[in-house]
C-alpha cells in the first residue's frame, strides 16, 4: 500500500491504478471502524484497486462543532487499510493540501441538503460536497462507496454527482451496527460507559417503528412518537425524528409508499444520528 500526502501525487497514482482496471474510492475522515472496513471490502469486491482518503474536512464543521477534538489515529487507520487490501491511502496532513491559500470555490448543494441535518448544521453539506467533488476529480474513481448511516449525505452526494456529471458511480452500503444495534460511528468514541448504554435507544426506536409499520401502522405522528419513546426513557435530547421520502427527503406525500425514518439526538454532549427504511 502506498501512502500519499500530496494531491498531485495522489492524482498521478490513481491515474496509474486506473490503467489496470476500475478504481474504487472510499472517502473517510479517519478513525476507521468496522463500518469503514465494510466499505473497503465492498469497494474491493467491485474494483481492481481501492483508494481510501483520510482527511478531517474542516469545511464541513460548524464553528461550534467538534473539529478540534475529532478523533484521529492515522497509524491505526493505515494499518486497517493495509490489512483490508487498499492500494493507496491519501492522507493529507495539512488542510492546505485541499484548501490552498486563495481557495474560494465551493459546491453549493440544492434542496436535498436543506432539511434535517442541513437545517441543524448550516454549511455542512456545502463542505461535504466541495471536498467530495475534489476527491472525485483527483482520483477520477469509477465508483465511490458511501455508508447509509449518513443517509442524507449519500443522497446529496448522489445528486451532486449527477448534476455535475462527475462520472463516479455512487454505491450505497448498508449500516454496520454493534451487536446491541448501535450504528457504528467514529463519534461513538466520545461516549462514556453510561452514555454508550443509553445510545442504543436510537436503534431501539427504529426497531419499534419498523415493527409498528409491519403491522400496517402508517400514521406518521404515531410512528415518530413510538420511535422517540426509547430515547426519552434513556434521557437523550432529541434533535429530530422524521419520516421522509427517500428521494426528496421531504415528508412522504402518501402514507403508503416507502419512507425513511431518520433520527438525531444528543447523548450527553455527543450528537448521534441513525436511520432505516420503513418498507411494506
Ligand atoms: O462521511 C464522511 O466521513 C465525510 O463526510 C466524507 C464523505 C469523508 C467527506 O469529508
Amino acid at each position: 500500500m502506498i501512502v500519499l500526502e500530496s494531491a498531485v501525487e495522489f492524482r498521478a497514482h490513481c491515474e496509474t491504478l486506473r490503467q489496470e482496471g476500475p478504481l474504487g474510492l472510499v472517502p473517510t475522515m479517519g478513525f476507521l471502524h468496522a463500518g469503514h472496513v465494510s466499505l473497503i471490502d465492498q469497494a474491493r469486491a467491485q474494483s481492481r484497486h481501492v483508494a481510501v482518503t483520510i482527511f478531517v474536512n474542516p469545511a464541513q464543521f460548524g464553528p461550534r462543532e467538534d473539529l478540534s477534538r475529532y478523533p484521529r489515529d492515522l497509524q491505526g487507520d493505515l494499518a486497517k487499510c493495509q490489512a483490508a487490501g487498499v492500494a493507496v491511502a491519501f492522507a493529507p496532513t495539512s488542510n492546505e493540501t485541499l484548501y490552498p491559500p486563495g481557495f474560494q470555490t465551493y459546491v453549493e448543494p440544492g434542496p436535498l441538503a436543506a432539511p434535517l441535518e442541513g437545517e441543524r448544521r448550516p454549511g455542512h453539506f456545502r463542505g461535504v460536497c466541495t471536498v467530495v467533488a475534489k476527491l472525485f476529480t483527483l482520483s477520477r474513481a469509477d465508483a465511490a462507496f458511501f455508508g447509509e448511516k449518513d443517509f442524507q449525505q449519500l443522497r446529496v452526494v448522489q445528486q451532486m454527482t449527477t448534476d455535475l456529471d462527475l462520472g463516479t458511480q455512487i454505491v450505497p452500503c448498508p449500516i454496520v451496527r454493534e451487536s446491541d444495534g448501535l450504528a457504528m460511528s467514529s463519534r461513538n468514541a466520545y461516549l462514556s460507559a453510561d452514555e454508550r448504554k443509553r445510545a442504543v435507544s436510537l436503534s431501539r426506536g427504529i426497531g419499534i417503528a419498523q415493527a409498528l409499520y409491519a403491522t400496517s401502522e402508517r400514521r406518521p405522528s404515531f410512528l415518530i412518537g413510538a420511535a422517540m419513546e426509547p430515547m426519552r426513557m434513556a434521557d437523550l435530547r432529541i434533535d429530530y425524528v422524521a419520516l421522509a421520502d427517500p428521494n426528496t427527503l421531504l415528508p412522504p406525500e402518501t402514507p403508503q409508499g416507502n419512507s425513511r425514518l431518520l433520527l438525531a439526538a444528543f447523548c450527553g454532549a455527543t450528537r448521534l444520528i441513525d436511520n432505516a427504511p420503513l418498507e411494506p
